[in-house]
């Protein structure tokens, strides 16, 4: 994700991503209401497995410490909470400054402070905590994200398997990511997902804008590829079956609508914004892959080309784009 706060920063451009929190936290709500508490001799743990750096990076926590300290003041009474820990983890390249300077501005907002804080650099196919140590583990629009072009079974089940070492008996494993529909064959062969998206369609085109003008050949053209998966429910379920360990307590494929109504309006009366807005989205998902394969001056390129495509483009706006999510929660058994 593009770190900062400028336009094309992951920071101002994650209201999709806001909105698929939204969609599912009923989900990690219900799951934390039924599960068995933990002790409080010592301190609860979360992490979020992902977190980038953002308005996003501390919603989830935030539901998370209050559901439980709502119940285990139900039964106890207030003046026994137990102490919250909460890790922020995500790729070394992620901007954690950014991220701890958020964390500071909300903290003079919500004081006291609720939970104790720690970042963790690495990756989530790999181990990242001590064993049986983690009570709650969320990662949020993050797990399509592969560690290598296509290898999305191997990923799953290493997460899986990182995930089983760590989270204790009971403990709660929360997952929101890229997906698709259930019996849907292929992730690029769904109607619903692929034809009524921009991004992918217009994405390649702003690629053959390039090889036309000659600025790059067909294989450079071809050598990209970006390494996410959408993944259906069943082949979530049979990766949580071949690891075991977890027992699944819901499952879900869900639609996020991408843009509102009002917006769109706004947009079909000046596209140009429209084109501007979509590009920075993109460039806040990708824009360090392309540059990392294209270099600064041909991905300010490919971007425009995009941008332009997407300006000209209305058909877009008078459709109603979303993208799919498969989301579920599962209890450490
Ligand atoms: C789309 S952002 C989602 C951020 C945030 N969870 C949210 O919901 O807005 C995806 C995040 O996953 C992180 N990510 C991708 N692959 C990862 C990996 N193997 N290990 C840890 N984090 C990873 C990226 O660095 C990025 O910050």
């Amino acid at each position: 994700m593009q770190g900062g706060e400028d336009d094309v920063s992951y920071v101002n451009n994650s209201d999709r991503q806001a909105l698929a929190i939204t969609l599912s936290k009923p989900i990690l709500i219900s799951s934390l209401q039924t599960i068995k508490l933990f002790s409080t001799n010592s301190p609860i743990r979360i992490t979020d497995l992902g977190c980038a750096a953002g308005s996003n990076t501390f919603t989830t926590v935030d539901t998370v410490v209050e559901t439980l300290r709502r119940r285990y003041t139900a039964v106890y009474g207030g003046g026994s909470l137990p102490e919250i820990e909460a890790f922020f983890s995500d790729l070394p390249s992620n901007d954690f400054n950014l991220l701890f300077k958020l964390l500071t501005e909300k903290r003079r907002v919500d004081s006291p402070a609720k939970y104790f804080a720690g970042g963790v650099p690495g990756s989530f196919y790999d181990r990242l905590f001590p064993r049986g140590t983690i009570h709650v583990a969320v990662s949020l629009s993050a797990l399509h994200w592969l560690s290598q072009y296509m290898q999305s079974d191997h990923d799953l089940e290493n997460f899986l398997k990182c995930r089983k070492e760590e989270i204790v008996n009971g403990g709660v494993l929360f997952v929101l990511m890229g997906g698709r529909p259930s019996g849907s064959c292929s992730q690029f062969g769904d109607q619903g997902t692929r034809a009524k998206h921009p991004f992918t369609i217009t994405m390649e085109q702003a690629w053959q804008d390039l090889l036309d003008e000659g600025l790059i050949d067909e294989e450079t053209r071809d050598g990209f590829n970006i390494p996410a998966y959408m993944r259906s429910p069943e082949e979530v379920a049979a990766g949580i079956d071949r690891i075991s360990g977890f027992k699944i307590e819901k499952m879900e494929y869900m639609k996020v609508v991408e843009h509102s109504d009002e917006k769109k309006e706004e947009w079909k009366k000046d596209p140009v914004s429209y084109g501007r807005a979509r590009t920075n989205v993109v460039q806040a998902a990708i824009r360090p892959m392309v540059e990392a394969y294209l270099g600064p001056d041909l991905s300010d390129k490919l971007f425009k080309r995009y941008e332009n495509r997407v300006s000209t483009n209305r058909e877009f706006l008078h459709k109603t784009c979303f993208y799919g999510i498969v989301v579920f929660s599962a209890i450490r058994i």
